[in-house]
């Protein structure tokens, strides 16, 4: 449920992705009414404003992310919007402490009760520990909730020593650790398809499902965030991130109770410590675009991946050989996100005509879709077959009203449901299965053409099917 009230204090609150994700999110949350009565949000950051400016920043983010001019009653939560100057870290609160005492005043003596405190960490995760360190100091941690952004750790050892930090300070049940690609209805849709349809729940294991694709090809640049990308890579970016997470809600085993966060949690972390490690040689293919080693910002002879493709292993006995296949990359030919569960041919008389398997599909971009692949008569006098796709758009869905990924995670922050963020076991599974990725045994990206499918060793990949999405 949601509480009475809150006090929401976003740190970064200047920067983009506060203003082109979080922002937009909060006010969607407003819109849709799923706030508490009693709310406030405190913007924090070095910069030099007063409360006048930040709210001017807050109505632009706003407009900007898709509310538009027609947000009428936006000026009513702009009210409720202060700002805190001066940074905060560790050795120095700045504004906060001073602001956030005035903002919990008020919403507490409006709501007759103490609001809960939620701390957004939209930086950069150099500085996740330094702020929660002075979440600590400052008195700021006890009972409060704190979100903190993608990546959390960018190796094993990283997380580790992230985790230990922000451990010494708040207990795993306080911490609300940001994948979106969880947020996402499609992904959401993905275990109640299975466990709420027979028709699905039987064949979700090896004996009908021959291989899994997790494919989020992206047509975008890299440009505008070339520092970034230099450091990280496609397959850092993408793939142990997003990709593992929803490779891990594929194939997960029934969690006891779906409403339970920890049971839910326990469930995606089991699965992800089955992930076998990922072996360099036979299961992955990197890809730079051809140019982009002369994107200004861009190392003359940089060996940073722009596309990543993994066969990736799942030792459970209900995905014993079944490939899950994950791919990603920039400047490809599309940008599409789509999970496919390739179905083994049939049994029985027509057996050996088929040759364009069954498939679930769920198209996890935007709304989400659901989308099978299925055999029917041709319509006419032969006998012969056709395969066609049935869709579902689930914002078709009677009485649904999609959320975009953001407004989700942070109402389910809101209402303390953890069930869609990551863990701490999770992250470490997740890492440790990555791992050989980051050491000597990492290939060398293959060069593709801007606009194409990766590099042509990629192809082979699936076989003996072919990437569902593509040529
Ligand atoms: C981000 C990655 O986390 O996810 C980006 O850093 C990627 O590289 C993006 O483009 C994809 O998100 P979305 O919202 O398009 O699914």
């Amino acid at each position: 449920p949601l509480p009475d009230a809150v006090v929401i204090v976003l740190y970064g609150a200047t920067g983009d992705l506060a203003s082109r994700m979080v922002l937009p999110a909060l006010d969607e949350v407003r819109r849709r009414g799923l706030v508490p009565e009693h709310w406030a949000v405190i913007g924090c950051s070095t910069e030099d404003l007063d409360d006048a400016r930040f709210r001017d920043h807050v109505a632009e983010a706003v407009r900007a992310g898709g509310a538009g001019e027609d947000n009428t009653d936006a000026g009513a939560w702009i009210e409720r919007v202060r700002y805190a100057g001066g940074g905060f870290t560790e050795d120095d609160a700045g504004e906060l402490p001073q602001v956030l005492t005035e903002v919990s005043q008020q919403v507490g003596d409006a709501a007759g009760t103490e609001p809960l405190l939620v701390h957004f960490l939209a930086v950069p995760p150099g500085a996740f520990a330094s702020i929660t360190r002075g979440l600590g100091r400052h008195g700021l941690a006890e009972g409060s909730r704190v979100v903190f952004e993608k990546p959390y750790g960018t190796s094993l050892e990283s997380f580790e020593e992230l985790d230990r930090d922000v451990k010494e300070v708040l207990s795993e049940e306080q911490i609300f650790r940001i994948d979106h690609f969880l947020g996402k209805e499609g992904v959401q849709t993905l275990y109640v398809l299975r466990f709420a349809n027979q028709l699905f729940g039987s064949e979700w294991d090896r004996s009908s499902v021959e291989q899994v694709q997790i494919d989020v090809p992206e047509d975008l640049d890299v440009t505008n965030r070339i520092r970034f990308y230099e450091e990280t890579g496609a397959a850092l970016d993408m793939i142990v991130t997003h990709l593992f997470q929803v490779a891990g809600q594929v194939a997960m085993e029934p969690p006891a109770d779906l409403r339970d966060p920890d049971s839910v949690n326990d469930a995606r972390e089991r699965v992800l410590q089955a992930f076998r490690q990922l072996d360099p040689a036979q299961d992955v293919v990197l890809g730079q675009f051809e140019g982009y080693r002369q994107i200004d910002g861009a190392a003359p002879d940089s060996t940073t991946d722009t596309f990543a493709a993994v066969r990736l292993w799942v030792d459970t006995e209900r995905w014993r050989g079944v490939p899950f296949l994950l791919r990603t990359g920039k400047r490809m030919a599309t940008k599409a996100q789509r999970v496919t569960l390739v179905l083994r041919p049939p049994f029985g008389p027509l057996a050996e005509e088929m040759d364009v398997p069954n498939t679930v599909q769920i198209d996890i971009s935007g709304d989400g879709e659901v989308r099978l692949g299925i055999t029917v008569k041709t319509p006419g006098p032969e006998l012969t077959y056709s395969s066609g796709t049935a869709v579902l758009e689930l914002d078709d869905v009677p009485g649904g009203e999609p959320l975009s990924p953001y407004a989700s995670l942070i109402h389910d922050v809101l209402t303390g449901d953890r069930s869609l963020f990551t863990t701490a076991d999770g992250l470490r599974a997740a890492f440790t299965a990555f791992a050989p990725l980051q050491g000597k045994d990492r290939p060398v990206p293959a060069v593709y053409a801007p606009g194409s499918w990766g590099p042509a060793e990629a192809r082979e990949l699936p076989a003996p099917h072919r990437w569902m999405l593509g040529e």
